[in-house]
């Protein structure tokens, strides 16, 4: 067993939540962390005709067995936490790392409130940026200092490294996606925090050197939420045409919708150390394509799109997302 990561390739809303759901459920790992900014990401996870949407606990909640933590990087916001471990009945099963950042209902406010962040980034209004200032200067609180987060308080460096040091299979779950990276993306158009491998790492409290596959999450068709440039953006009447049509997990805005951008995927791909590329929504490039699971089943159409992938980026792709579901998928892991 080994470490594998989940990383988001473009602009984020890739598909993370689906690829680390199968992974979760596919390779039987006995930890999950969640890595990432915070409650501002939204991760679908759709179970044959059950739809979940999660904004704090890991996707890999779809492996019954599996432990699943909150690394030390992400924003927790209590109530959402509690809502999520009540309404998907993991109790017993949620750690938070007790020097987790926490947001207040003022950083929410002040989020919601701010023209600059609200108005020109088109910032989700979780209160993650404002959060975010306040644990630079030292002022946040830390999950150990809110009462209702103690029964979940917990050490997750420690447990994934123990996990580790016993063989045992450990995925990390990174949310958001390169292009809205604070350090790499298309700044101010940006989260409040890196987004790419080594801060997810961090987050989780891994050293480098302890991960064995990144696997870096590309959508056929990428989208952008929220402001700021978006290079190959098609225009409404072009994405309606192909029949494509995204709204916000979390805000429930229109995403934009763009054509593959193989020059962005080349550098999101080397900055994250991708070894694998996880492709989602071959689907959407041909619809006959919708539900396969082996290879052969794909048009040549479909081939020919994940050949450019893999010429563009020079990394293999190993994972074809053809579908929502979980087992719509594709894995040429072991192939
Ligand atoms: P963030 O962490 O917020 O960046 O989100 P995410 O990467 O987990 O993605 P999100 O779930 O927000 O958006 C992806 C959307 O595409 C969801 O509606 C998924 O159900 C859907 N989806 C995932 N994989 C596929 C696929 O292969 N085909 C199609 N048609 N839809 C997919
Ligand atoms: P913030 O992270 O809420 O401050 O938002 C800053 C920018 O990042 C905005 O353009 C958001 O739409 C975008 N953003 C933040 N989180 C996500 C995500 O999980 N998926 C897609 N876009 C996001
Ligand atoms: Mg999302």
């Amino acid at each position: 067993m080994s470490t594998a990561m989940v990383v988001g390739g473009f602009f984020g809303d890739e598909g993370k939540g689906k690829i680390i759901a199968y992974l979760a459920k596919h390779d039987d790992p006995e930890v999950v962390a969640r890595g990432g900014v915070g409650p501002n990401a939204g991760h679908t996870v759709v179970v044959e005709d059950k739809k979940y949407a999660l904004r704090m606990v890991p996707s890999g909640f779809v492996c019954e067995s599996a432990r699943l933590l909150v690394g030390a990087g992400v924003l927790v916001n209590p109530d959402v936490l509690k809502q999520e471990v009540e309404s998907f009945g993991l109790k017993g099963r949620v750690g938070v790392d007790k020097r987790c950042g926490i947001i207040e209902e003022a950083h929410i406010e002040e989020d919601k409130k701010n023209t600059y962040l609200k108005g020109k980034i088109g910032s989700t209004g979780s209160g993650c940026g404002p959060a975010n200032a306040a644990r630079a200067m030292r002022t946040a609180r830390q999950a150990k200092d809110v009462e209702e987060l103690q029964e979940f308080l917990c050490d997750v460096p420690q447990e994934i490294n123990d996990a580790l040091n016993r063989g045992k299979g450990v995925l990390i779950e990174g949310t958001q996606g390169f292009g809205i990276s604070l350090l790499y993306g298309t700044y101010p158009f940006v989260t409040s925090k890196d987004t790419t491998a080594s801060q997810i790492a961090a987050d989780v409290g891994i050293g480098p050197t302890r991960v064995d596959d990144v696997a870096v999450v590309f959508k056929s068709f990428p989208t952008r939420v929220g402001e700021g440039p978006f290079e190959t953006q098609m225009t409404e009447a072009k994405a309606a045409e192909l029949n494509i049509e995204e709204f916000g997990t979390v805000t429930k805005r229109k995403r934009r919708i763009g054509q593959w951008d193989g020059k962005m995927a080349a550098y999101s791909a080397m900055i994250n150390g991708a070894t694998m590329i996880a492709l989602s929504g071959v689907d959407r490039l041909d619809p006959s394509c919708r539900g396969a699971s082996e290879y052969e089943e794909l048009s040549k159409e479909v081939k020919e799109f994940v050949a450019t992938v893999e010429h563009d980026t020079r990394v293999p792709v190993k994972l074809i997302s053809t579908g929502p579901e979980l087992s719509e998928i594709v894995d040429l892991r072991a192939k």
